[in-house]
């Protein structure tokens, strides 16, 4: 199966992946798509600014969800999505890939006490075209 790991870069999309690879391991032949969204603010000078950050910080995330991936022994492929709402663009995504499940942490970057889920995960298992697998942490 094709399963698609939108990552952030924070602990909770670690602990994403470590399950996709999990399931991709005891379903062969299984394939790993890392996604990260970064989002792209119209029509500002300072959105150009915070979006080239925002774009540095999903290229970081995908590098790092990739070692981790590729430690477990699978080379996974990775997708750069901009647009205005990262949640829609993850679930384009799903839909242009053909995903047949999605691997997403509960909560992400920024993350507080007493939500149980992040608006981007909220999202994205409201819209998904496949069924989405939340992955929440021990202390949660
Ligand atoms: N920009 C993004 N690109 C790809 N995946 C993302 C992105 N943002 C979040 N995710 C995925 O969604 C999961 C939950 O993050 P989410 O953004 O929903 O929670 P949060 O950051 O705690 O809350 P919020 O963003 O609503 O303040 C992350 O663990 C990650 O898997
Ligand atoms: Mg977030």
């Amino acid at each position: 199966m094709k399963i698609l790991v939108p990552v952030d870069g924070s602990a909770y999309s670690l602990k994403a992946v470590e399950n996709a690879v999990n399931l991709a391991k005891s379903n062969p032949p299984s394939t790993i798509v890392l996604v990260a969204a970064a989002m792209e603010i119209a029509e500002l000078a300072e959105g150009r600014y915070i979006y080239e950050k925002m774009k540095a910080q999903a290229e970081a995330a995908l590098a790092k969800a990739k070692e981790a991936v590729q430690a477990k022994g699978i080379i996974p492929s990775l997708i750069l999505a901009t647009g205005p709402s990262p949640a829609d663009e993850i679930v384009n995504v799903a839909v242009k890939e053909k995903a047949d499940l999605i691997v997403v942490g509960s909560r992400g970057l920024g993350a507080k006490t007493g939500s149980f889920m992040g608006s981007t995960a909220s999202k994205v298992v409201t819209y998904s075209p496949c069924s989405v697998l939340v992955v929440k942490q021990q202390e949660d």
